[in-house]
């Protein structure tokens, strides 16, 4: 281990302090970058929230420190209520948080604590840490062309390209390219409201941090790195993809069904299609009926991942009545996947996503090609970028229909133009191992994060 990059100082193991948000999509980044700081010599403590708490046998190396946080009821399901969770968790955990970092200070002393890295939406958990004198490190898990439209957002509230008007949606947002309207962060109707409050707060936590955190490489993102180093004052460590430094599966909140990665081992090459909407996205009744008889109509193997709770409004979504006789011995439900893994098989050859940023970047690091079918939040923007920027898929827009359904997994799955995105989709998993190899560029940022951390 190169010594700038160690984080043991005189024989003693210096503290990372670590708090993720509690959402699946930002828990698995965090955990990451624990275990990658771990394996550099971090002792780690990791605080959490109640809700959507990590379970601490699966992590035996590090220290779980609870935080209450007044979360009561069942979690949510709309996009608006997802962000004021995020506020009201926030708010909640301040005064319990500022108590129990300051009993770890006293602790493990001051000087032995390098800094605490936190979930850029947690701006009440970087200003304590602040006021007890810790530095701290933002922690983004969303991709570099995201933040940046989080950095513009009161400048694209204030031009009037939000809340997004039907008539503007395809119009282009010129200074944001490649975004059209309709790809600019959703957060629903108030997007203007509790919405941008959200995302100017992640700013500000970023810009009173000592340093950003990106879960993206630098082949992948280029120029959106260069701009957020001319605009902000802070350090960018573009470190991504995380899940490629540290082993898969310990903190997911949902158990695998690894059941399916042997199915997947009598299947030819590049033949199944992977779909699953990640942790959050809801879809009606309906979608999930015309998104059950394209599959089925598709005649492509598949494995499709329908959550509980994934259908609004019910609890145990059933799947239309003759799905299974129809698709018998062609394909596998689960209610949740070994997803990497999923995505690394051989057998695999199109990923039907939501387009969360891990999940893009999965797809990305294993070459596969996606058909994308956004909900919220960053998702319109990744959809973008695969799209337009990457070529490595393609949008299913508009009301779904079991038709169209069809014709776009035959497209991505046996059609030329598919063949084509999943050649790209290879050159981007090459560009990915690269980056991540000896001397590539996610290799040396970390480094440089780890020799920052140990200045601070
Ligand atoms: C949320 C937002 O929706 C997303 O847009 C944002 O970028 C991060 O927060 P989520 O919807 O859960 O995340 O999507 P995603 O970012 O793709 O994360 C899902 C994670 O769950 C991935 O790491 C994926 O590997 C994992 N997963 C998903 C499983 O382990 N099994 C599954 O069956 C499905």
């Amino acid at each position: 281990m190169a010594a700038e990059s160690s984080a043991v100082q005189g024989g003693r193991r210096r503290h990372v302090l670590l708090f993720p948000l509690p959402y699946q999509g930002h828990i698995n980044p965090m955990f990451r970058l624990a275990s990658l700081l771990h394996a550099r010599g971090f002792a780690v403590t990791v605080f959490h929230t109640h809700f959507n708490a990590p379970d601490p046998a699966r992590h035996p190396q590090y220290r779980f420190v609870p935080v209450p946080d007044g979360t009561s009821g069942p979690p949510p399901v709309a996009i608006e209520d997802v962000v004021a969770q995020i506020l009201a968790l926030a708010a909640a955990c301040e005064p319990a948080f500022r108590d129990r970092l300051a009993a770890v200070l006293e602790e493990y002393s001051r000087d032995a604590v390098a800094c605490l890295i936190a979930d850029a939406q947690l701006l009440p958990i970087f200003e304590v840490a602040t006021k007890l004198a810790v530095p701290t490190l933002a922690l983004r898990t969303g991709s570099a062309a995201c933040f940046k439209c989080f950095a513009a957002y009161p400048l694209l509230c204030e031009k009037g390209y939000l809340p997004v008007k039907e008539s503007q949606r395809d119009m282009p947002v010129s200074e944001l390219p490649p975004y059209r309207v309709r790809d600019l962060i959703g957060l629903g109707d108030d997007s203007c409201g509790a919405g941008r409050e959200l995302l100017a707060r992640a700013v500000t936590a970023v810009k009173v941090s000592s340093g950003l955190i990106l879960n993206t490489f630098d082949a992948l993102e280029r120029r959106e790195l260069e701009d957020l180093r001319r605009d902000l004052a802070v350090p960018v460590f573009d470190i991504g993809p995380l899940h490629k430094f540290s082993p898969a599966g310990d903190s997911s909140l949902l158990r695998q069904d690894r059941s399916c990665l042997e199915w997947l081992e009598a299947r030819p090459p590049a033949s199944v299609l992977y779909a699953s909407f990640g942790s959050l996205a809801c879809m009606s009744q309906r979608d999930l009926e015309e998104t059950a008889w394209g599959i089925a109509g598709s005649g492509v193997p598949f494995l499709w991942v329908v959550r509980p709770g994934m259908v609004r409004g019910s609890a145990h979504q059933v799947l239309p009545e003759g799905f299974e006789a129809a698709t018998r011995g062609r394909g596998m439900v689960m209610s949740w996947a070994p997803q990497e893994e999923v995505l690394r098989h051989r057998a695999v050859g199109g990923f039907w996503t939501h387009n969360g940023w891990n999940s893009t970047m999965e797809s990305v690091c294993e070459g596969v090609p996606m058909l994308c079918r956004t909900y919220f939040g960053d998702q319109m923007g990744n959809a973008r970028y695969v799209e337009h920027v990457w070529s490595v898929g393609f949008e299913v827009g508009g009301e779904l229909e079991r038709g169209a359904v069809e014709a776009a997994i035959r497209r991505l799955m046996t059609g030329e133009d598919g063949a084509e995105m999943r050649a790209r989709a290879g050159e981007l998993k090459k560009a990915a191992e690269e980056c991540t190899g000896k001397g590539g560029s996610s290799c040396l940022a970390i480094d440089k994060l780890v020799a920052h951390m140990m200045s601070l």
